[in-house]
């Protein structure tokens, strides 16, 4: 075991990691120096193990699959808690439980829960080493496979270590929840699903997952720390933490513009962030910053930049080919960790959409024979890819610059199949908070007009740290502190005809609408005023490389009085339910909407 300066010095962390030791119990503790030779050991160790299977090294060099526990595949939500001292600062839309009584009840689960197992201790920066914008933590997890996704997705090992001020650094325990004690066997997916706890205590920048091996659940500097706990940290220095992606827009003269957009999970934001200019865009290219997430600081020069706290990607398979986002395909060909796909008899992976002609026969997710005959799916639907950022053949030179790039434009979409035009903009930086504060997405594909919405503000539901009424108040006093601001606009890929068929292809053609957005931000597109906003007109838009005619278009871009007027009375609901904390302002935008109909 290495020895490292903190980890024999009288510091806050070795007092913290030897808290934890005392108390989890672990056989041994190991301290993460974040180098390739770890990695390949413990990728070598988790072969061994049963969890890894390595894949075929002519077809997928350096990659590994993991099979999850079927109980054990998505972040849970009802189990995920924000532990704030008062329960109003949890707000409406978060699990609260008093901090005392959470404590306890963890202490208990945590108790002897690692007994037979490594504790890892893995330093990581969130962010750029060394960047202001980043953010140190550390986590300590007993799961192997989360150190080797952790070295994926963030900075991580003694480089950070370096870095870090004993004195604040976010503290993030993890343990999957199955002690190896009384002669207990190990598993290839250990973990606890009956006994799951995600939870957060922002007051003093800590976060304890219980019970999960997955994703937002266990990588503890993605959805806990650079969303939940950042965004606490945000509010506190005027900064946002935001689940958002981020593009650099260049057209041929070489001019970037740089948009930042929130889509709720699965909506769409990593194909937008690896978009590939359709025919049509000869010149134009789309630069790849992030996929996920965005921390945005005012800068010196008055504007708000932004940077990837991550360093790779975790991203949906499913639905992912060389058609829909082959730079997403070119990312995956070496170095990731595949969970929850299908394994082909020749060592490679497959999942439902990659190709149109499905394999003859397949190990499906849950290790068991599959055929086209079979009824139920190859890769779980979730299933994900954890790929270094660095491989993707669009990543943008700028992306690990540590100051961030300059955004221009904001967009906020969700899958709404009725209503919602193609892109609007807001008319002001107010009423583009409403824009955000109000975004939707339908939980299941209904035919009608009465689709149920759920709300989803700035696609941050499930991820916002605090208040949902105190954040949009945040978003809304960055008014007063930032001299240019992004412009914000509304986008839809979602909508549909009467007979159920999409009105917009989406994918590469949304370059069409990021152009428009491009040139509105530099002032050289004009629009016409709608209810909603500000839209293009069809002579607007771009169309070289497309038939798209404007009957369509018409169609696309309607804004019916009766839908609208039934969207602005159902955001009152949620608005309601926010109580004291609603900003007036956010409300008398809504009147003013619903007025304009008149
Ligand atoms: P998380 O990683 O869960 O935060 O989600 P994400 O926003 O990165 O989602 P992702 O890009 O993986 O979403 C993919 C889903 O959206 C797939 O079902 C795609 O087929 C669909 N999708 C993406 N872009 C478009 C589009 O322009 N049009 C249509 N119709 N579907 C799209
Ligand atoms: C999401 O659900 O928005 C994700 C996947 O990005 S996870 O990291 O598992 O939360
Ligand atoms: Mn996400």
């Amino acid at each position: 075991m290495e020895s490292h300066k903190a980890q024999a010095a009288n510091t806050k962390l070795a007092t913290w990691v030897n808290e934890v030791a005392t108390l989890c119990q672990p056989k041994a503790i190991y301290w993460c120096d974040g180098s390739q030779q770890e990695y390949e050991r413990l990728c070598e160790e988790l072969v061994q193990a049963g969890t890894f299977i390595k894949l075929n090294e002519a077809l997928r060099p350096g990659c590994f699959l993991a099979r999850s526990d079927p109980r054990d595949v998505a972040r849970v939500e009802d189990r995920t808690f924000i532990c704030s001292q008062r329960q109003a600062d949890a707000g409406p839309t978060n699990n609260w439980e008093d901090p005392a009584a959470m404590r306890n009840r963890l202490n208990g689960l945590f108790k002897g829960c690692m007994a037979g197992r490594t504790m890892y201790v893995i330093p990581f920066s969130m962010g750029p080493l060394g960047s202001d914008i980043a953010q140190i933590g550390v986590q300590i997890t007993d799961s192997p496979y989360v150190v080797v996704s952790m070295r994926i997705m963030a900075r991580i090992g003694s480089r950070v270590l370096d870095l870090l001020d004993d004195n604040k650094f976010i503290r993030c325990l993890h343990s999957i929840g199955y002690p190896l004690s009384g002669g207990k066997q190990d598993v290839p997916w250990p973990c606890d699903p009956e006994n799951r706890y995600i939870v957060h205590f922002p007051e003093t920048l800590e976060v304890s997952s219980y019970g999960s091996g997955y994703g937002g659940n266990a990588l503890l500097g993605k959805k806990c720390v650079a969303l939940r706990i950042a965004s606490v940290m945000a509010r506190d220095e005027g900064w946002m933490a935001e689940h958002m992606m981020i593009v650099g827009v260049e057209d041929p003269q070489g001019n970037k513009t740089y948009v930042a957009g929130a889509f709720p999970s699965a909506c769409g934001k990593t194909n937008l962030a690896m978009l590939i200019p359709p025919k049509g865009f000869e010149g134009w290219k789309v630069w790849t910053v992030g996929d996920d997430i965005a921390w945005i600081k005012p800068a010196a020069d008055g504007r708000l930049h932004a940077i990837n706290p991550e360093a790779g990607f975790f991203g949906v398979a499913p639905g992912t080919s060389m058609d829909s986002n082959p730079a997403a395909m070119q990312t995956m060909v070496k170095n990731t960790i595949f969970t929850n796909v299908a394994l082909t008899d020749d060592g490679d992976v497959w999942w439902e959409g990659m190709s149109k002609d499905k394999p003859a026969h397949l190990i499906d997710w849950r290790g068991n024979d599959w055929t086209p005959a079979s009824t139920t799916p190859a890769a779980h639907p979730n299933a994900r890819f954890t790929a270094p950022a660095g491989q993707c053949p669009s990543i943008d030179p700028e992306w690990e610059n540590p100051k961030g790039v300059p955004i221009s434009a904001f967009l906020f979409g969700g899958r709404l199949s009725t209503t919602f035009p193609l892109v609007y903009q807001s008319r002001d930086w107010a009423h583009g908070v409403y824009m955000g504060a109000t975004l939707g997405s339908e939980a299941t594909a209904a035919a009608d007009n009465q689709a149920a919405i759920r709300r989803d503000p700035m696609a941050m539901l499930p991820f916002c740290g605090y208040n949902m009424g105190d954040y949009w108040k945040h978003w809304l006093d960055m008014e007063g502190k930032v001299k240019n601001l992004p412009k914000i606009f509304r986008v839809n890929w979602f909508r549909k005809s009467p007979n159920g068929k999409w009105l917009w292809p989406g994918f590469g053609q949304n370059m069409r609408v990021l152009q428009w957005v491009v040139k509105r931000v530099n002032g050289q597109a004009p629009g016409q005023e709608t209810v909603f906003g500000t839209v293009p007109h069809y002579e607007d838009i771009n169309w070289n490389g497309l038939a798209y005619d404007q009957a369509t278009f018409n169609e696309l871009m309607a804004v019916d009085k009766s839908n609208s007027r039934r969207e602005f009375e159902d955001q009152a609901k949620m608005f309601n339910e926010m109580g004291g904390a609603l900003p007036p302002q956010l409300e008398k935008i809504r009147q003013e909407m619903l007025a304009s109909l008149a």
